[in-house]
């Protein structure tokens, strides 16, 4: 007797009526009120994640690509269905998108999983939103095509070129220290975003783009595509024929998120000089799959990894240059000798196939030879010790040398709101030798662990001509600032690591060569001042409370613990 085949579109995930043949009688009836004819309402089902919204200008092109992918779905045979889900753009959430990346993750697989359809392409963009989907996704067996809306273009501007959002920081704290008046920093304000897309640096949204491509989650060249650039749209008309591609050939994330995919993902955060931020989404997306990423590991691969990539924030270019460099082929081309070459893509290829014929053509003023890189090691190295025994990152390529190796007084600002009521007052404290923390801004405090951790220089200093001093934190940074910076110090202070001890006057030691943040204060002091630590109170209720019961530290990518394969 022939099985029964499998129920495609429409007839899967029948709801709960408990009676199979009237629930589809009924979808397909809902269905056609849309107008759909049985024809089409036959067909295999696309889903479309539309993160479009009001709120958020790095996505304002989703209607659009939507167009365009469904036109790739309907020409291979199928039928696309948008569907919305959250959106989180970086500057329109409070207390930071950061607080609401798991929602997203829990939203889209949720939707993915329990609508009808047969595989999906994810429209995400904006630093937080590609995290969630493939996070999502990971936890899934979905067959999944990854789109981005790509990277704005820089705007021309007196002799230079301005772009969200490495120039909206140096230009900012150069009003700050009373280098550019108020007059001008308002007119740059309408200069620093001027098309469509994500920020044009080799911030978090760009970093997670490429990483996406070197996981086989979207097919080669398409993460740098330009989000105002007409390739953009045939990248969109293809992800939809990708996706229908799959039915026949399925490719699920755990063909594509392995070891070794995640491995060579890391090989090219430290590459490109990317994002902080990339790490903790990462790790976050390995973990959905059971992939932990040791952090010590991170430095092995950091000391045998150049960064090839020449683009704000560490460098010169922005992202459009490194799409017309060559984008993300050209550099894994690059990379080939130091990559797992057995991983494959969403098109099917392996990795090893796709990199036996060199690029046409690489422009080496923004992705350098191995020979000449832009630094002979990798953007990235985690730091251990007394004050970070779970570790915490810096990211030397944006980062002074000459505060590498460094011990000094500290000036601990216990809070957000205690950085904003002192940082300017004349009449603080600090000298240029000293070192600024600021603590209980972490994942499980109701600040979200903003991007915070870029703490301001204190105006006195800054008007004085200081550019630079080491700033720790158990925040985060965004992935278009610079500076020497020490993030995601582990455990956070709220969760009562050695952070939430550290007091004024306090003495630590910072080594980048041996890897070691140190606070020096001796056993019994901090016995007693651990005695008189409490834990933060929870609040009440809603997401706010999911976060304070269930969010992971940093070195497990900030996850909810009950998102991780095993509910841990
Ligand atoms: Fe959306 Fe920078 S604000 S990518």
């Amino acid at each position: 007797m022939e099985t029964p085949k499998p129920p495609i579109g429409l007839a899967r995930n029948s709801a709960n009526y408990g009676d199979r043949e009237f629930a589809l009688y009924l979808r397909r009836s809902f269905a056609k009120s849309m107008g759909y004819s049985q024809a089409m309402l036959d067909r295999p089902v696309i889903g479309i994640v539309d993160t479009g919204s009001d709120y958020n200008n790095c996505h304002r092109t989703v209607p659009e690509l939507i167009e365009a992918v469904k036109r790739g779905v309907l020409a291979a045979g199928g039928l696309p269905f948008a569907f919305p889900t959250v959106s989180l753009c970086e500057p329109s959430l409070f207390p930071t998108s950061m607080h609401y990346r798991n929602l997203a993750a829990i939203d889209t697989e949720a939707m993915l999983t329990a609508q009808p359809m047969d595989a999906a392409v994810l429209i995400g963009g904006c630093d937080k939103t590609v995290p969630a989907q493939l996070m999502a996704a990971a936890s899934t067996t979905m067959p999944c095509v990854q789109l981005v809306t790509g990277p704005m273009l820089a705007t021309p501007f007196q002799g230079e070129r301005l772009a969200a959002c490495t120039d909206c920081r140096r230009y900012w704290a150069a009003y700050r220290a009373g280098k550019v008046s108020g007059e001008r920093i308002a007119e740059i304000e309408g200069r620093l975003a001027s098309t469509a897309g994500t920020c044009g640096v080799m911030g978090t949204a760009s970093t997670m783009a490429c990483i996406a491509e070197t996981l086989g989650m979207m097919p080669p060249g398409h993460g740098s595509i330009p989000a105002v650039h007409s390739e953009r749209l045939r990248a969109a008309e293809e992800a939809g024929r990708l996706a229908m591609g799959m039915l026949t050939r399925p490719i699920r994330p755990a063909d594509l998120i392995t070891e070794a995919s995640v491995e060579n993902a890391l090989r090219v955060l430290l590459a490109l000089g990317g994002s902080t931020n990339a790490l903790i989404h990462l790790t976050a997306i390995a973990g959905r799959r059971g992939i932990a990423i040791d952090l010590r590991r991170l430095n092995e691969l950091s000391d045998t990894t150049p960064v090839l990539v020449d683009l704000k924030p560490t460098g010169e270019g922005y992202m459009e240059d490194f799409h017309a460099a060559g984008g993300m082929p050209a550099l894994l081309w690059e990379l080939r000798d130091l990559l797992h070459l057995d991983t494959i893509d969403v098109t099917g290829t392996r990795l090893g196939d796709r990199l036996e014929t060199p690029p046409a053509f690489v422009d080496r003023r923004y992705i350098r030879e191995r020979e000449k890189p832009v630094s002979p090691v990798g953007g990235l190295v985690a730091l251990f010790g007394s004050l970070a025994p779970r570790g915490a990152i810096v990211k030397r390529s944006a980062a002074t040398p000459a505060l590498f190796e460094k011990e000094a007084r500290v000036m601990v600002f216990d809070g957000l709101e205690d950085l904003a009521s002192r940082i300017d007052d004349p009449a603080l404290d600090v000298t240029a030798d000293d070192m600024l923390l600021l603590k209980n801004a972490g994942p499980l405090t109701p600040a979200g662990m903003p991007e915070a951790g870029y703490l301001p220089i204190p105006t006195k200093l800054a008007r004085a001509g200081v550019k630079d001093m080491v700033r720790i934190s158990d925040c985060r940074m965004s992935g278009t600032a610079f500076g020497t910076i020490v993030l995601h110090v582990t455990p956070e202070a709220a969760a009562g690591g050695p952070l939430a001890l550290a007091e004024t006057g306090d003495r630590i030691r910072m080594s980048v060569a041996e890897r070691r943040l140190d606070l020096l204060v001796d056993e019994a002091t901090l016995a007693a001042r651990r005695a008189g630590w409490a834990p933060p109170a929870k609040p009440a209720r809603g997401w706010d409370r999911i976060i304070a019961d269930q969010v992971l530290q940093a070195d497990q990518g900030c996850d909810l613990a009950v998102l991780r394969p095993n509910g841990e």
